[in-house]
């Protein structure tokens, strides 16, 4: 396994599109490779979540970890989830607004919308299809990691940028500030 270098805001590579993998090559060595370099990757920078355009790979898998983050010592736990091709249908309309960081966007954290109830469909690493429904935290850590997939940063869904906030900033300022019902 390798850590990969993650692209950050600026790089061309995480304004494209990636592609959805082909159902043949999810099980391939070379995506299996990839998928556990990129839990490497997110694990060493205390992600948690990246998408493969982070790491300069235009293809449509994400992987989600959080499991006592330094980053995010406030947030619920997630376990291990590898989502390729994943597709997100809102349940409502109903948006909640939360912090959020991005390794990609590295030492800053802001507030962004999103909905709080959301259809998932997708395929795991093995190529089995995932077909559910994600709520609150876990919906919002898909929504950001999907909007990586599709050349979106969570900076272009802030509302107004009156609250981004530099990482030591926001310790000082802002920590525990709760989270605001839309
Ligand atoms: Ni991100």
């Amino acid at each position: 396994m390798a850590i990969l270098k993650v692209a950050r805001l600026g790089h061309p590579v995480l304004r494209q599109n990636a592609l959805p993998v082909p159902a043949d090559e999810i099980r391939s060595p070379e995506t299996q490779r990839l998928i556990d370099d990129m839990v490497e990757t997110m694990r060493e920078y205390n992600g948690a979540g990246l998408a493969a355009p982070q790491v300069h790979v235009l293809k449509q898998i994400c992987v989600i970890e959080v499991n006592k983050n330094p980053r995010y010592p406030e947030a619920p736990g997630i376990p291990l989830t590898v989502l390729i091709n994943p597709v997100l249908s809102p349940l409502s309309e109903e948006m909640e607004d939360g912090w959020e960081g991005c390794l990609s966007v590295p030492d800053m954290r802001g507030m962004v919308p999103r909905y709080t109830a959301t259809r998932l469909d997708a395929y795991d690493r093995e190529g089995r299809r995932i077909e559910g429904e994600a709520k609150e935290f876990f919906a919002r850590v898909i929504q950001h990691e999907t909007d990586h997939l599709h050349g979106m940063v969570y900076l272009d869904r802030m509302r107004d940028l009156s609250t981004l906030t530099h990482l030591a900033e926001w310790n000082k300022h802002w920590l525990g500030v709760q989270e605001q019902d839309d």
